[in-house]
């Protein structure tokens, strides 16, 4: 049984009076039966893992150096994320394989640089609205698994989130005939890959405009684990919704 995750990434949000938020949703969930994984900006991790502890919330980076350390002004290593309290980090996030010019193969380095810290990979994946109109999803997600996805992986250190780039922070989401389709897909090539064991206990999340009010639905479509939520994320209540929902489901 592979066993459920709501993560929230708070992207480029949050100074220190975003932990209030943190300090609530401790509050709101003292224990539950699926993962709670919120990923702040790195000047809030340490502080967020000392808010979160003895909490069943753990705390995540979003980004990480290939390298485990050296002459990289600006960036941070998977050992320092590992060391300020991160149990987990988000990878090839849409957002910087554009802003920051990310491709396959510096995903799949930095992955490796994550898992060999001890840390679980959140591998994103997703097409644009052009790729997905001109049919070409599956070919763009499947190159996207090969290419970013490290052969060390395993249901306990990688987990793939299928983000439509159209979908995120937009308030449009996929039917979920589409959500069921890639999730399905995504699967399948993991189980081929990885052999059967291995793919059917990585986690699968959805993420792309999850509210507390579409999150049900999204929750029940097959080969869906959980949710990778960005805007809904940033407030407790929103939050506690979806995480509501997914215990739920
Ligand atoms: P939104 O939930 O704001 O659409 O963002 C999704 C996302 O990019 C999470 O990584």
């Amino acid at each position: 049984m592979r066993r459920k995750l709501a993560a929230g990434n708070w992207k480029m949000n949050g100074t220190s009076a975003a932990l209030g938020e943190l300090d609530k949703l401790c509050t709101a969930h003292p224990s539950s039966p699926v993962d709670i994984l919120i990923c702040p900006p790195a000047t809030l991790l340490h502080r967020a893992a000392t808010a979160v502890e003895g909490s069943e919330i753990a705390v995540g980076g979003q980004d990480c150096h290939e390298a485990t350390s050296g002459a990289h002004t600006g960036d941070l290593s998977a050992e320092m994320l590992r060391d300020a309290g991160a149990s987990s980090v988000i990878l090839g996030h849409s957002e910087r394989r554009e802003d920051h010019g990310e491709q396959n193969d510096d995903i799949r380095a930095k992955a490796r640089a994550a898992m060999d810290a001890g840390l679980k990979a959140i591998i994103c994946v997703g097409e644009s609205l052009e790729q997905r109109e001109a049919a070409n999803t599956l070919d763009i997600i499947g190159g996207q698994l090969s290419g970013s996805i490290p052969d060390q992986s395993t249901g306990e250190n990688l987990i793939v989130a299928y983000e439509p780039i159209w979908a995120i922070g937009t308030g449009k989401v996929p039917t979920l005939e589409e959500i069921g389709e890639v999730h399905d897909f995504i699967r399948a090539r993991l189980e081929r890959r990885f052999g059967e064991g291995v793919g059917r206990s990585v986690r699968l999340l959805y993420g792309g405009s999850v509210k507390p009010g579409n999150a049900t639905e999204i929750f029940g479509v097959s080969n869906v684990d959980g949710a990778l939520v960005g805007g809904a994320s940033l407030k407790a209540d929103d939050f506690s919704g979806i995480i509501r929902a997914l215990e739920n489901a």
